[in-house]
């Protein structure tokens, strides 16, 4: 018969030592797609998974009315360093999220081996997909989709909800619903629910290639202006295809963030005009005094940039 497990053993560890045929190095697609259909037989029906990312694993399913969601399980290896109930008290405050451009919250929880958060499956393709397959955009939709993810930036930030992993991953640009931002608070909730027992750099949190100069410094409270950096950083690289500094070293590139001033946008695509180069040389300013210093305050700005 199988012991109840121990109040001390983190969720991961439980689900290595006890259930058997647990994902393991090499193992683990089609052993957690059955662990997580089991799990929430009733629940939601599991088509399959669609997607890893740092924090989680994606898997499409359907809820009991039938519509799709996506149903995001930490990865054990975060189980191991995050207090769960910590985590899924601190996505709570995301539920309260409601605006057309961003997933919302649907559910989450925590079962005897997984911990997880439910959102709307949003159908379409994301940015980092389209930013490989087209390269560059135009002036006029990298407008759009910068206009799109400030409004559901600035509604964030006016509920006190700070992204802190703004990158092309994390939009998806629905045919039907223009840009949808995905992952609002999960990172927060994850390093607020870090266990002492590890430092915070252990656990990734945030993408290099966006991250403001203040998160890398984790020298001040990280607030609103730190997301503005990182739309920055989306807006050049959805202009040139490639954001504002890249190396093949993350160190390196995290020094380049924080030492070099960003390079001009017009350099790589003469046909940008001055003020949206100007609002995103701002946007990019290394202290965040020197950006805008509100979403909505950003967004207009761009509304104003010529085409
Ligand atoms: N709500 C969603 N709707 C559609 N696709 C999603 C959704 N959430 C995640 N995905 C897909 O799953 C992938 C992995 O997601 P995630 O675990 O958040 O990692 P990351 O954001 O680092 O890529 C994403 O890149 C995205 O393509
Ligand atoms: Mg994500």
């Amino acid at each position: 018969m199988q012991q109840p497990p121990s109040a001390s053993q983190s969720v991961a560890e439980r689900v290595r030592s006890d259930v058997p045929g647990l994902p393991g190095p090499g193992r683990g697609r089609r052993d957690l797609l059955a662990l997580v259909r089991q799990t929430f037989v009733g629940q939601y029906t599991v088509e399959g998974e669609i997607g890893r990312g740092g924090a989680a694993r994606v898997f499409l399913a359907q809820d009991r009315s039938g519509r799709r969601v996506a149903l995001k399980i930490l990865r054990p290896e975060c189980l191991a360093s995050v207090a769960t109930d910590r985590f899924l008290r601190e996505i709570e405050f995301t539920a309260r999220l409601k605006h057309p451009h961003i997933a919302e919250l649907l559910d989450s929880g925590e079962t005897d081996w997984l911990v997880y958060y439910v959102m709307p499956f949003v159908e379409g393709p994301s940015l980092r997909e389209l930013i490989s397959s087209r390269r560059q955009f135009t002036v006029a939709d990298t407008l759009r989709i910068g206009c799109e993810l400030l409004d559901a930036l600035g509604h964030a930030h006016e509920c006190g909800i700070i992204h802190r992993d703004v990158k092309p991953e994390n939009v998806i640009l629905s045919p039907k619903l223009g840009v949808v931002l995905l992952d609002l608070g999960i990172a927060r909730a994850i390093i607020s629910s870090i266990t002492e027992r590890i430092t915070r750099t252990d656990v990734a949190v945030g993408s290099s290639a966006y991250m403001s100069p203040e998160q890398i410094n984790a020298s001040q409270e990280i607030d609103a202006r730190s997301d503005l950096y990182a739309v920055g950083c989306i807006l050049f690289e959805c202009l040139v295809g490639r954001p504002p500094f890249v190396r093949r070293q993350e160190v390196v590139v995290l020094q380049l963030h924080l030492t070099e001033p960003a390079p001009d946008v017009r350099a790589f695509r003469p046909d940008v005009p001055p003020n949206l180069a100007a609002a995103i040389a701002t946007a990019l300013a290394k202290r965040p005094e020197e950006r805008c210093q509100s979403a909505h305050e950003m967004q207009s700005i761009l509304g104003n940039c010529a085409v």
